[in-house]
């Protein structure tokens, strides 16, 4: 105790001297940041390039990249941003741009678009040009978290007017768009998406993490509104969600972003999904990943470490203070650099965190958790702490101060300006790609309210427990795939798709199948092959194979032929889909086309 608090005295100048950094860049960026948002929102935005009103643009940057389009996922979480400091108090003048939004929302969700129409799967197309017609584009498609980005944005406006009585302009403007997004996510949060970086279509936690939000805030929405049987088919939904989300767990520490991708899955879309379903009243609870839960602080852990080797800018840096973090540790994209977004991220997962631990008087070290909380103390133990000892206080000024430093970095590698791009060269520092992101104003402006104390309104995840009982999503599944081919000499069968156990759609690693009765042809270990002589034994023959793949989850699969020189041919569009069972097995009976 005694070295720790000589530890402590050694520290204080650099940490006060960080301290003072960190509050002055809060004071000069947060106008610079609320004034630079709303510049990128329409009509009267001043960077806002011909958006409609209520209109959110991506970034006023029109090549390399272009994002002069408005995105279903960064608006909802920019309107989340607005409607919250509206609501609590922060600021008053924003009602205008609220309600403008609510009327651009109307209308982007009856744009029809390559998804559908607003009935038949619209709703989960990515983005759409500023001037409220479809993209029509081949692009990562659909998304589906923007639908439950949306309604839990709405939704937070709602119920703050319906505490001010204003039931009539919840009742007939705001919930029919919420019940629109709702009975999407409510029906088709089991199919597969693309994640929120538009690269991995398989399932994603931080869209799972969204949906189940929303659908529990949509029950006691419903429930309000005296809609008991859709908010009975909304907590149903919720319930399976929350089941679900506990599968992306990967005992190695840290929860596995997408189902597919084939990359580790370390990846900020997790603490991101932490800090946007934070509810003060569920505590550090671990089931729906709160910020101070054991298994978010080792998830956090994780992915901060899985940059500290990556990029040169974080060489040098101790392993107990901040670095520059990004999307996840394999990303190319422009480069693949740190993000301002994410790297704030971190930082407000951890001021939430304090936010709670204050607010409950004590702080629990668990297993779990333990090597998070030895990067401050290498000596603590498991075992709860009260606000009144010596290792609470320890800790939080510690946790403080670190997350400080992800600031301090942001702080540091922000141009005079005080303009955020999307990107810092992981070389040098300097801004990267589209400049002016409204999403890292947006993650500014919530990172230093958290750092400010400030709770957002709680949605409904005190005291939730699981109710998993042959839940689908913690089950796997064997899944038989058969196909009729007729081949010629040489040619062999190949299976590929949008799954792991699938191969993420690789030609390369593609599944041989195996035909047992064609002498050639070989079976691989992954799966077990049955094969059964089908027609004539030379030219047409049924090949099973046997490869596992998650329960309850939409698959799409080709089959492809590679002959001896590897020359690939693919089966005709489209690609063939499935909903795997819950439980038990399956197979499929196809027929090469
Ligand atoms: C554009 C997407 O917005 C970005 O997230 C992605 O990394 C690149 N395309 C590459 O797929
Ligand atoms: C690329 C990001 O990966 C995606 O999440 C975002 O929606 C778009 N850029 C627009 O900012």
């Amino acid at each position: 105790m005694l070295s720790s608090i000589f530890l402590v005295a050694l520290l204080a100048p650099s940490v006060l001297a960080q301290s003072t950094v960190v509050d002055a860049y809060v004071s000069t960026e947060s106008p610079i940041a609320k004034a630079s948002m709303l510049a990128n929102i329409g009509s009267s935005g001043s960077k806002s390039s011909g958006a409609l009103s209520g209109i959110v643009i991506a970034s006023p940057s029109t090549v390399n990249p272009d994002y002069l389009y408005t995105w279903t996922r960064d608006s909802a979480l920019t309107f989340q941003t607005i409607i919250e400091q509206f609501t609590l108090g922060i600021d008053t003048t924003l009602r205008g741009e609220i309600d403008n939004y609510v009327g651009a929302q109307a209308i982007v969700q009856r744009i029809s678009n390559p998804s559908g129409d607003i009935t038949t799967g619209g709703l989960g197309e990515p983005k759409f040009y500023v001037n409220e017609t479809a993209f029509t584009g081949s692009w990562g498609r659909p998304q589906r978290d923007g639908p439950a980005l949306r309604s839990t944005a709405l939704i937070t406006w709602a119920n703050y007017l319906l505490s001010e009585g204003n039931m009539t302009y919840v009742t007939n403007t705001l919930w029919p768009i919420i019940e629109t997004d709702l009975n999407y996510v409510a029906s088709d949060w089991n199919q597969s998406t693309y994640d929120l970086w538009e690269e991995v279509y398989s399932s994603s936690f931080f869209t799972t993490a969204v949906q189940h939000r929303s659908l529990r805030q949509g029950t006691t929405l419903a429930q309000a509104l005296g809609d008991i049987s859709l908010a009975s088919n909304y907590e149903t939904q919720a319930d399976h969600l929350l089941c679900f989300l506990q599968s992306y767990w990967n005992s190695a520490g840290y929860m596995t972003a997408n189902t597919g991708g084939g990359r580790s899955g370390i990846d900020s879309n997790s603490v991101l999904a932490s800090i946007h379903t934070f509810d003060l009243t569920a505590g550090c609870d671990a089931i729906t990943f709160q910020p101070c839960s054991d298994i978010a602080l080792l998830n956090l852990f994780t992915y901060v470490n899985a940059f500290r080797n990556i990029y040169e800018i974080n060489s040098g840096i101790p392993a107990n203070e901040a670095v520059l973090t990004g999307r996840y540790p394999e990303d190319v994209y422009m480069g693949g650099n740190p993000w301002y977004l994410t790297t704030l991220a971190v930082a407000e997962q951890l001021y939430d965190s304090l936010i709670v631990w204050n607010s409950q008087g004590s702080l629990d070290v668990t297993n779990i958790s333990l090597p998070f909380f030895k990067l401050f103390e290498s000596s603590i133990a498991v075992g709860t702490y009260s606000s009144s000892s010596n290792e609470f206080r320890t800790l939080t000024t510690a946790v403080k101060t670190f997350s400080d430093g992800f600031v301090a970095l942001v702080a540091k590698y922000t141009p005079p300006s005080g303009g955020l791009a999307e990107q810092i060269s992981k070389n040098n520092g300097a801004p990267v790609s589209a400049v002016d992101l409204t999403w890292s104003y947006a993650s500014v402006l919530t990172a230093f309210d958290a750092r400010g104390g400030v709770v957002p309104a709680s949605w409904g995840a005190q005291g939730l427990s699981l109710t998993c009982a042959g839940s689908p999503a913690s089950q796997t599944v064997s899944v038989t795939f058969n196909v009729d081919v007729t081949t010629t000499e040489g040619q062999n069968v190949y299976l590929t798709g949008s799954a792991d156990a699938l191969k993420d759609w690789s030609t390369d690693n593609a599944i041989l199948l195996s035909s047992a009765n064609y002498p050639t042809w070989s079976g691989k270990s992954e799966f077990t092959p049955k094969s059964v002589p089908l027609y004539s034994l030379f030219a047409f023959f049924l090949v099973l194979v046997t490869v596992t793949v998650p329960g309850s989850t939409d698959v799409q699969y080709k089959y492809i032929q590679k002959d001896g020189s590897g020359t690939v041919t693919w089966e005709s569009d489209p690609n063939m889909e499935i909903t795997t069972p819950a439980d038990g097995t399956y197979a499929t009976n196809d027929t090469w086309r």
